[in-house]
């Protein structure tokens, strides 16, 4: 529909139909089933309050789908076709690894597939719109929902959110294949106090610029359509009535002009909050903060006419923010083909299933994170008896909190991994003990150490069972639930030739198993051919190339934790197991995480040549050309996920030690040499100064290779 058009419609609606396409229910409150939901049960208002809306979420098929889009648009005077939205965030029927086993891979182009493919199902599917990507800056693995969130670095999380927007959206939003998106959770959320979901940030203007602000910038830059506003208060302020966030920021800084969707009930939490008296200031403190949609709470369904009557709310507020709402639709495609290429065939969604499990499997392999390995791995695929221990050891539930629709009777287990791999092979697969949190009971731990001594190899499988990360899910502890760590010291003392794969949304405090490890394979939770992608990184079909997009503590007592610290005026200077009085230092506990940001090992060895930036002098706001040269120099090719950080050596604001600057992946056969060339963008150079500006300040930069502190080739350069 041209935009004459659409304003056009907007202007023959009544005031009730625009304030309908604010309004948002769960589709189970509409077609009255018990459909799964996604927040507390939302609240049912009379018929005729609910007579209007625009827009559902939490549906299962394109058969509902498209029965509510025909029922709907069969009454009215304007029917206009509903959005039908969904939380598609590492898939729809085919789960690919979670967002933070992703962004590890290093690598956009494989994050974008994995949209790509995922939108499409989802849009067979009937979903229009997703709520993704989430960039949440993160710093604290206490907090459930690292596991949606692209990690530590919002330099990585804002390529990697951006990659996401692009692969859901692709070239054209008409297209049935695209869905529209909407980041989120804007802004904050990712710093709750205690690390407890839903609690409050208090994120001081610099550290929201530097850290916490700029990966939504970037899914907005590549064409985010919608962005959602975060439950918590921020500085004293829940987000969606949060003028500062809201308005200064998003609207009047960024100029953005798409659509605001509350989180789910977030507007009748504000009363809970104290911060509105009743559903009606709530509903006026949002759309005063142009939170265009309210998700499920009925406060604009119920109050907003009346807030208009009463001179609250101007009539023009309204028709702005149905307008976006329109134009969102329209953008779809939706007022031509209001069930956007759906079809009710369910089979149609199955198709696509099997098309995108190899896509699964190599975004699952490559998220992998090799984090030990004494040279135990890979093992021989000679071997005859294979003992495949733990509770994930034949688990299906490998696919993450978020897996949308995905049905888990599709995903390969450990178990059924290796049996396909090795067909010969006798598969022993014991379960040893739960991984449910507090159960003490190690009662079949010898059962698997009888398996562990008549094995060839062993394959041991531990972690966090995939309901414990996810929204509310939040530890305040990040070790391994029940007797795991009793298990995998019995295991590994009864078989050396033993790997330790780790499942979970989280990064877990590993120092208990990391000493008696004699190999440690992180992989996430790593969706529906999670099995597969295990049997062939173990047994050397395929290389492990992933790396840590979050760092893995030493303890929960060092969080939050993050690899770009600051150097404090004290820096420790003793090995880390040492203390030092007078320095910013534990006495009980280092103060390097146990596997840094960016760390992660191959089957082979690289050996870093030559660092060569192409300038030594930059002048402000000229980037920086580097090229990077290194070696195999092991026996089996390998991929090197090559990382530049820079470090502002003397700036008028703090800045931290080392941050990303750059990466590239490059993979080299066995004594090869190779060249990586990489741009450090001058927007790295950045701070954002004590006056409220973003600057590049003149001075000497230092520029390494490596990972997080691990350098291994160190550079200067000034910028003039
Ligand atoms: C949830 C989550 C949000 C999600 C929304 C809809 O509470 O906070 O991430 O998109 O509700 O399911």
């Amino acid at each position: 529909m041209k935009a004459e058009a659409l304003k056009e419609l907007l202007d023959s609606m009544s005031l009730a139909e625009k304030i309908g396409q604010l309004v948002q229910w769960n589709y189970a409150a509409l077609a009255m089933t018990d459909a799964e939901v996604t927040g507390p049960e939302t609240l049912r208002l009379s018929a005729d309050a609910m007579k209007y809306f625009g827009s559902v979420l939490n549906f299962s098929s394109a058969d509902e789908m498209i029965r509510l889009q025909k029922q709907y648009m069969s009454g009215g005077e304007h029917p206009v076709p509903l959005l039908f939205m969904m939380d598609v965030i590492h898939g729809y029927r085919t789960a690919f690894p979670i967002p933070l086993a992703q962004a590890g891979s290093f690598d956009p182009d494989l994050v974008r597939e994995c949209a790509k493919a995922a939108s499409a199902e989802a849009a067979a599917g009937g979903v229009h719109l997703t709520f993704t990507p989430m960039v949440d800056h993160v710093r604290d693995p206490r907090w459930g929902r690292v596991m949606e969130s692209c990690g530590e670095d919002p330099y990585l999380s804002g390529i990697m959110g951006a990659a996401q927007v692009e692969g859901f959206r692709g070239k054209d939003l008409t297209d049935k294949n695209a869905l529209a998106v909407c980041v989120k959770h804007y802004a904050g959320y990712g710093a709750p106090e205690g690390g407890r979901d839903y609690n409050q940030a208090e994120l001081s203007e610099h550290v929201l610029r530097e850290w916490y602000l700029p990966a939504y910038k970037a899914c907005l830059d590549a064409g985010a359509d919608m962005i959602m506003p975060s439950f918590n208060a921020l500085n004293g302020i829940p987000s969606v009535a949060n003028p500062w966030l809201m308005n200064q920021v998003l609207r009047d800084e960024w100029h953005f002009n798409g659509t605001v969707i509350s989180d789910y009930n977030a507007l009748d939490e504000l009363i809970t909050q104290g911060i509105a008296e009743n559903r009606r200031h709530a509903a006026v403190l949002a759309m005063n903060c142009g939170c265009d949609i309210d998700m499920v709470s009925g406060c604009y369904a119920s109050d907003l006419e009346k807030a208009v009557r009463d001179g609250l709310i101007s009539e023009e507020q309204i028709n702005t923010a149905a307008m976006r709402v329109l134009k969102v639709k329209n953008d779809l495609g939706l007022f031509e083909d209001p069930f956007h290429g759906a079809s009710a065939d369910p089979e149609t969604v199955g198709n696509l299933v099997r098309q995108h499990r190899t896509l699964a499997e190599k975004a699952a392999v490559e998220s992998a994170v090799l984090l030990k390995n004494n040279g135990v791995l890979p093992f021989a695929g000679s071997v005859k008896k294979v003992a495949v221990i733990g509770p994930f050891a034949s688990s299906r539930e490998i696919v993450g909190a978020w897996c949308c629709n995905c049905d888990t009777s599709e995903t390969v287990t450990v178990a059924e991994g290796i049996r396909a791999l090795l067909p010969d092979a006798e598969i022993t697969a014991v379960s040893g003990c739960s991984a449910r949190i507090g159960d003490k009971d190690g009662s079949m731990i010898n059962e698997a150490v009888r398996a562990a001594e008549n094995a060839d190899c062993v394959v041991l499988c531990v972690g966090e069972e995939m309901e414990c990360s996810g929204e509310g899910r939040s530890r305040a502890s990040v070790t391994l639930p029940g007797m795991q760590a009793e298990l995998v010291r019995r295991v590994t003392g009864a078989n050396p030739v033993t790997a330790v794969v780790l499942f979970g949304g989280r990064p877990l405090d590993l120092t208990e198993i990391d000493a008696v490890s004699p190999a440690l394979l992180e992989m996430w939770m790593p969706g529906t051919e999670g099995g597969t992608a295990v049997a062939k990184l173990l047994f050397g079909v395929a290389e492990p190339c992933g790396r840590l997009a979050m760092s893995f503590p030493k303890s929960v007592g060092q969080l939050p934790l993050f690899y770009a610290r600051s150097n404090t005026g004290r820096p420790k200077q003793v090995p880390e197991d040492e203390y030092q009085p007078y320095c910013s230092n534990y006495m009980d506990c280092g103060n390097l995480p146990l596997y840094s940001f960016g760390h992660g090992l191959t089957y082979t060895e690289f050996r870093y040549d030559e660092l060569r930036p192409e300038k030594t002098v930059l002048r402000a706001g000229e980037d920086l050309n580097v090229t990077v040269r290194l070696t195999n120099t092991g026996k089996r090719t390998g991929t090197e996920i090559v990382q530049l950080y820079i470090n502002d050596k003397v700036s008028s604001v703090v800045t931290p030690v080392q941050k990303l600057a750059a990466f590239a992946k490059i993979s080299l056969a066995p004594g090869e040499s190779g060249e990586v060339r990489l741009t450090v963008s001058s927007e790295r150079m950045r701070l954002w100064n004590f006056s409220g500006q973003s600057v590049i300040e003149p001075g000497e930069f230092e520029i390494f290779a490596g990972y997080a502190d691990h350098p291994l080739l160190t550079r200067t350069f000034t910028v003039i």
